[in-house]
């Protein structure tokens, strides 16, 4: 597809696409849903609950603005306050990603994960042993679906449904060269300060095109895997909503911000709707980029037989620093 075609598939997807409200049921499951405070995460947990879940955690880095999500989730659903919990998750330590793995292992099953909470800075900061952007984005979130897979299979094997993880992704993977892709250590060159110098404007994106290209080879490795309970994986793009996800950004930013979302944004409860739909975990949906509640098609770059090696060069940098964090997770798979 063109850049001109997507753009107006985009144009298209934020002006006319009327996005369906979930209807699938959740009954009995139990969900986890990462960054649930505000925007998205926190209206698909909304969604979630009233439609049945039996437990919907809220994984989110601040208890106290967590208790107010569930607590609007609770009036707005009429669900039991039981339903909803607050968990702690710090995704920029590794160490909070593990403990709040280890609290699951308690729970009498997981169902879904929903891999939602991203941040958007343009400064260059560091979290753990690399820039913040794809620490919080990409790293942690799949050392958290790692943690969780054998959980995950197990409840698949229970109920005999395949267990869910979909990472909230994001249309902005088309809007970079990503010329780190040419490094023969990607992911070392990011965490180095010099060398992201005059790159931070995309470094969302790049986590974002990263966070895509991992999935989509988490979604091969778990397709050849032999170990029993199916689990199912996708990446969901909500389009642009109108969220506190760019407070990081300048002045200047902001106001060119305030412009487009009074043009084009959806709600967080549209956006809402999309995350739902990962969650729902269809299998067709299966490694696929999920835009509109419905398999897409990601950038060029994506499905070029380039983007196909540097997604194993970047799968296979990503077990290795996985291993060095939590020596073994990578044989969860
Ligand atoms: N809005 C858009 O147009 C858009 C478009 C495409 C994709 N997305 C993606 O959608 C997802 C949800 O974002 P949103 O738009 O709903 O923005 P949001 O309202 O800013 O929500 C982001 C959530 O992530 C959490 N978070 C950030 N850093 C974290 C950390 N270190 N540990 C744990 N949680 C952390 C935030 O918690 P705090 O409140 O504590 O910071 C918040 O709950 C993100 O992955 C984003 O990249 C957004």
């Amino acid at each position: 597809m063109s850049n001109l075609a997507n753009l107006r598939g985009y144009l298209h997807s934020q002006l006319r696409v009327k996005l369906p409200v979930p209807t699938k049921k959740f009954t009995d499951q139990v969900v986890i849903v990462t960054g649930s405070n505000v925007g998205m995460g926190l209206e698909a947990a909304r969604h979630i609950a009233r439609l049945g879940a039996a437990k919907v955690i809220l994984a989110v880095r601040s208890i106290q603005k967590g208790e107010a999500a569930a607590k609007s989730i609770v009036a707005s659903t009429k669900r039991d306050p039981s339903v909803v919990e607050v968990w702690e998750l710090d995704l920029a330590r590794y160490q909070s990603v593990e403990a709040f793995a280890q609290r699951a292992q308690l729970l009498p099953r997981i169902d879904v994960l929903v891999a939602n909470a991203g941040i958007f800075m343009m400064e260059f900061t560091k979290a753990e042993d690399n820039e913040t952007n794809i620490t919080v984005n990409v790293i942690s979130h799949m050392l958290l679906a790692l943690l969780l897979l054998p959980k995950l299979r197990e409840t698949a094997v229970m109920t005999g449904k395949p267990g869910v993880v979909t990472f909230t992704g994001s249309f902005t993977h088309w809007m970079t060269q990503f010329p780190e892709r040419n490094s023969s250590h990607i992911l070392d060159d990011l965490a180095d300060e010099g060398k992201s110098k005059g790159r931070m404007r995309e470094r969302y994106y790049v986590s974002k095109l990263i966070q895509l290209l991992v999935a989509r080879e988490f979604a091969k490795e778990l397709s050849n895997s032999s170990k029993p309970g199916k689990v199912i994986t996708n990446v969901v793009n909500p389009g642009f909503v109108a969220t506190q996800i760019m407070r990081h950004g300048g002045p200047v930013f902001q106001v060119y911000l305030k412009l487009m979302k009074a043009a084009l944004s959806r709600t967080a409860e549209e956006g809402g709707r999309t995350v739902v739909n990962g969650a729902e975990g269809g299998e067709e949906t299966h490694g696929q980029y999920l835009n509109d509640c419905q398999v897409g098609s990601p950038s060029t770059f994506v499905l070029s037989e380039e983007g196909g090696k540097v997604q194993k060069q970047l799968w296979d940098e990503l077990m290795a620093k996985l291993e060095k964090v939590h020596p073994g997770v990578t044989q969860n798979i």
